[in-house]
């Protein structure tokens, strides 16, 4: 991998190394004006995080603890107050809300008419893959990446095909000549880009997503491009949106996102697919239709809107509680438990911790600290790659709940 590309927002003056992109990470602004101390109780809520025993600290699945943007809960509360949860069809506000949004924070300008609506992202994408391609033809993925990739493959009936992406001296690259390899193949049909990239808080650059984009086009894949953890990156860093980086990725993409990681709704199930080809987009559209998910509930269209039109200033200073949560995290492990190596995310709220130094079974790692201490976090194996040898650690929650976590992972490795 090469330099990362820094395309809009205050950019740090820090020099730009070829080999380290985390070497790039941008500056920490101050979040007093949304207070993300606030405690949160979920307990007794069917919190898929938070439904188990009392002593458990769950710091796993991709949810934040912190309330939505305010902007965001009135608007389900102003629906909520109605008692009316009739159907809703999808309005252009909607369309509009989300080219708006990626045209003036991403630079990615698109027509609202290229816009669809799907009620989740791996909903739609998993609806993709069933519309574009038969049963047995590869999609390919570059592990460790989010683990439901797998199963919404092998579900339907694909097949995975993995370019593994390439661990030295603590960081990830891609295997350009596996890929290329991979994509030839006249069985591979779809590339599942993860951009930026779940678990390892990659932001791909614009080089290597030319890269990618080029090769794709060569062997005629098209791209899915998962860009749901766009917005949740380091302040002074924004991230590339895949289709934005040429006509040639543009015409040969599609891409996913949400407001769902970003504002803390995937309760509220709400996504969006750009696709700018028409007659791609017709049918992507009869997929998600036929399958059911093409239907907001009745909350869906106001929380989304209310996100992506008024969302800004509480996102900017969530980012900064997580880079703040990052560098909190990171001194302590580096101070504390040494036997675990980290870097600073780019983007997302997820810390990869490289235990090869303890284990090369994360899963029996993970077990073991859940009993032990209470601690719970993702066994990196579900990311498949060399994820056997790491644990990923959700950094999106209340100082003292983050100090918790980082003094029992603490605990529990002590005897390592
Ligand atoms: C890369 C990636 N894609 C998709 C999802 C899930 O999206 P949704 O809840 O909209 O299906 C996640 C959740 O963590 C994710 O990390």
């Amino acid at each position: 991998m090469t330099k990362m590309t820094k395309q809009s927002g205050a950019i740090s003056n820090a020099p730009v190394s070829e080999t380290d992109p985390h070497s790039t990470l941008g500056e920490t602004s101050t979040s007093a004006a949304f207070d993300f101390e606030l405690p949160t109780d979920r307990a007794g809520t069917d919190s898929l995080k938070w439904d188990g025993p009392a002593n458990e600290l769950p710091m796993w699945v991709a949810d934040m603890d912190f309330p939505t943007a305010p902007v965001v809960a009135e608007a389900v509360q102003r629906v909520a107050a109605t008692g009316l949860y009739g159907y809703t069809h999808v309005p252009d506000r909607f369309r509009e809300a989300v080219s708006h949004w990626w045209g003036e924070r991403h630079g990615y300008t698109f027509a609202p008419d290229e816009v669809l609506f799907a009620t989740g992202v791996m909903p739609a994408i998993s609806s993709t893959i069933r519309k574009l391609t038969t049963p047995a033809e590869n999609v390919l993925i570059q592990p460790p990446v989010y683990g439901i990739f797998y199963p919404a493959i092998r579900d339907n009936g694909r097949t995975v095909l993995e370019n593994e992406l390439v661990y030295e001296n603590g960081l990830y690259r891609i295997d350009f000549d596996d890929l290329e390899r991979k994509l030839a193949d006249p069985q591979t049909t779809l590339m599942l880009l993860c951009n930026p990239h779940n678990p390892i808080g990659y932001l791909w650059d614009r080089e290597t997503l030319a890269r990618i984009g080029d090769l794709c086009a060569k062997h005629h894949v098209l791209v899915l491009s998962d860009e749901i953890h766009c917005d949740i990156t380091r302040p002074g860093l924004d991230y590339t949106p895949f289709a934005a980086v040429s006509e040639t990725t543009r015409a040969n993409a599609i891409t996913f996102v949400s407001p769902t990681k970003t504002f803390n709704i995937a309760g509220v199930q709400s996504s969006a697919v750009i696709v700018s080809d028409p007659v791609l987009r017709h049918k992507i559209h009869r997929a998600l239709e036929a399958d059911g998910v093409a239907e907001p509930n009745a909350f869906a269209m106001p929380a989304t809107i209310a996100a992506f039109t008024e969302g800004a200033p509480w996102l900017d200073a969530l980012r900064s509680t997580i880079a703040e949560n990052a560098d909190t995290a990171v001194d302590f492990i580096r101070r504390e438990i040494p036997q675990i190596t980290t870097k600073v995310p780019q983007a997302t709220y997820l810390l990869w911790l490289d235990c090869s130094a303890i284990t090369d079974d994360s899963t029996e790692l993970a077990a073991r600290l859940r009993s032990e201490t209470g601690l719970r976090l993702s066994e990196g194996a579900g990311f498949g790659g060399n994820g056997d040898r790491f644990l990923r650690m959700n950094l999106a929650t209340q100082r003292s709940r983050l100090l918790d976590g980082l003094e029992r992972l603490k605990a529990g490795l002590r005897a390592q």
